[in-house]
């Protein structure tokens, strides 16, 4: 890989500002000074800009808040983005374990490590994922045991796989579901005549959004929640 791009990838200067630093003399490549930005450098090299190594950050897992408005991709021309809430280093390499909606606030998960959210995301781990959701009508009590069975949802060959609905409220609920199809929260209601106005995620499997953190923001991981995720 050429100089410039190595050290780019590993710190959170553009390849242009690399190509200036390099000039400048500030990047040795195993001790010895590197000034050409294009020169090659294997895996194997050891790399130090201002006298400090350079090293392959190890893998980021984020909690962040996210507030409605913000769309669940990482580049969009129409709608911010909820990587436009995270300020780190190289953060185009963050993807997001498990979208919400526009429309729906709450916890999502963004890490670079591809193994720890696919056992979020793939349908065959089945990751618990807790919601708030206030309905535009009230729930009766026998929605709990139409979600424990499983609902049709139009145009789905399967029903969805077993809920745990909790009632709060006339119109307000916490449900549980072990999938992430299409809009499925919001499917699930319209299927019993209902509509959610408002959808708030509180849970992905044992992680919880945490209550101190404001809507906007967000915090890495404890080692105990990234080890939460088998
Ligand atoms: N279900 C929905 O309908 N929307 C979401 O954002 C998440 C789950």
């Amino acid at each position: 890989m050429r100089l410039d791009k190595a050290v780019s990838q590993v710190t959170d200067l553009s390849r242009a500002q690399v190509k200036r630093a390099a000039k400048a003399e500030r990047i040795t490549v195993n001790g010895a000074v590197a000034t050409d930005p294009s020169a090659k450098v294997l895996e194997s090299d050891t790399l130090c800009l201002d006298g400090e190594p350079l090293l392959e950050p190890g893998p980021r897992y984020f909690m962040l808040h996210k507030p409605l408005g913000y769309v669940s991709v990482t580049k969009d021309s129409e709608h911010p983005t909820v990587l436009d809430l995270i300020d780190e280093p190289n953060k185009h390499k963050l993807h997001i374990a498990g979208r919400l909606d526009i429309d729906t606030s709450g916890l999502v998960l963004l890490t670079d490590d591809g193994q720890w959210s696919h056992r979020i995301t793939s349908p065959r781990h089945h990751c618990d994922k807790t919601y708030y959701a206030h309905l535009a009508e009230k729930i009766d009590q026998s929605a709990v045991e139409k979600f424990a069975k499983g609902i049709w949802l139009s145009g789905e060959k399967k029903r969805t796989r077993p809920a745990t609905l909790e009632i709060l409220f006339a119109n307000e609920v916490r449900i549980t579901i072990s999938e992430g199809r299409y809009h499925q929260v919001k499917r699930m209601f319209a299927a019993l005549g209902n509509r959610v106005l408002e959808l708030h995620r509180e849970r992905i499997g044992e992680i919880q959004l945490d209550e101190d953190l404001p809507e906007g923001e967000y915090r890495p991981l404890t080692p105990e929640e990234v080890a939460s995720v088998q």
